[in-house]
């Protein structure tokens, strides 16, 4: 199943969604949204005022960040639902980034064998990744996305001013995620973003909005030609399985970091051995340098430090036959999957991080 994607053109997308939401498809639907503290605060006001058919809505607030993505807040959220008196036909709405998403489609997924849900993605990464695809999950035991389903949202709403709300953390760590997206599909259009980042004191907000379409496009057509992960969709993990292992590294470090400055890390080793292994483009792979050591001030891996890393990469769940698989490119917009990389070539990949 699609997902409808409404986004703001002539007509906003919250116009479009007030549409949508009072059309004989919903016409005996209760609606319940879900917010985190943040969006609860930013974002909540302005979609109540701006989509009239939510005015009666109930809301239901979820810790901010990973916290919410517990089996507990999951029996939480179903028991609220019941008190609240769902049913088949009600409809979940998660406004807000892709923790939200993800505890609210996983909510959405197992609530009565399933009822409908739509994403309002606030923040980048949730906007051009984490709100289009419907995988949906909780986390186990410290172990990320370890529990969940594929269950599609009706419909993904993105509207672009909400990134005006985020903190500057948040809005690069989802740049890097259009990074990838870009990597993946569009020379031109990564050329200018990380031109535009490397020229830029700050961040290029109107350029980074400019591509938020292309990239939620690419992603619905990847999803929509594997929409369960088995074969091509795997081209989404460019830089993940580096920056996977970066991510928990960190965090066991007490020096946690985003996923998406990880994946930025993860991205950096993966063109590196792309230009090793795949003849992929020097230059291509110096101007991400350029952009990533322009968003982040992260010091080099020592040799303990890329010990502890492999560590984590011979765990990947996507490692086969005692093999750590990875995304390499060969060339911008044409992806190798579960290319088997060696140890030697691992460490050699984290020590070049961050040398010019
Ligand atoms: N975030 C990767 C995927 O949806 O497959």
């Amino acid at each position: 199943m699609k997902s409808n994607i409404l986004y703001s053109s002539r007509i906003s997308s919250l116009a479009k969604l007030n549409r949508l939401l009072m059309s004989e498809t919903y016409s005996d639907a209760k609606f319940f949204i879900l917010v985190d503290e943040n969006t609860y605060n930013q974002c909540l006001p302005l979609l109540i005022s701006k989509v009239s058919a939510l005015e009666n809505a109930d809301f239901f607030e979820v810790p901010v960040g990973e916290e919410a993505k517990s089996l507990e807040v999951a029996a939480q959220l179903w028991g609220a639902l019941l008190d609240s008196g769902a049913d088949r036909n009600s409809v979940i709405l998660n406004l807000g980034g892709g923790c939200v998403s993800d505890i609210g489609g996983f909510v959405a997924a197992g609530f009565k064998r399933g009822i409908r849900y739509i994403n309002i993605p606030t923040t980048l990464v949730g906007m051009i990744d984490a709100s289009i695809g419907g995988k949906t999950a909780v986390n186990v035991e410290n172990a990320k996305n370890q529990v969940g389903f594929f269950h599609q949202p009706d419909a993904v709403c993105i509207y672009p001013d909400f990134l005006d709300t985020l903190p500057d953390l948040e809005l690069v760590s989802g740049a890097l995620e259009m990074a990838k997206t870009l990597l993946l599909s569009d020379e031109k259009a990564f050329v200018n973003l990380a031109n535009s980042f490397v020229g830029c004191a700050k961040y290029p907000l109107d350029e980074i909005k400019k591509y938020i379409v292309q990239c939620v496009d690419f992603k619905q057509s990847v999803v929509s030609a594997d929409p369960y992960d088995k074969s091509i969709r795997k081209m989404l993990n460019l830089g993940h399985t580096f920056g996977h292992a970066i991510e928990s590294y960190m965090l066991e470090q007490n020096r946690a970091i985003t996923h998406g400055i990880a994946v930025g890390i993860g991205l950096e080793c993966a063109l590196y051995l792309s230009t090793m292994k795949l003849g992929f483009s020097k230059d291509i792979y110096t101007l991400f340098k350029q952009m990533l050591h322009h968003i982040v001030d992260f010091e080099r891996f020592t040799l303990a430090d890329t010990e502890h890393i492999l560590s984590y990469m011979r765990q990947d769940k996507k490692n086969h036959d005692g093999l750590i698989l990875c995304v390499l490119l060969q060339e911008v917009g044409a992806p190798v999957i579960d290319v088997a990389i060696d140890e030697n070539e691992i460490r050699d990949a984290l020590l070049k991080f961050g040398k010019f």
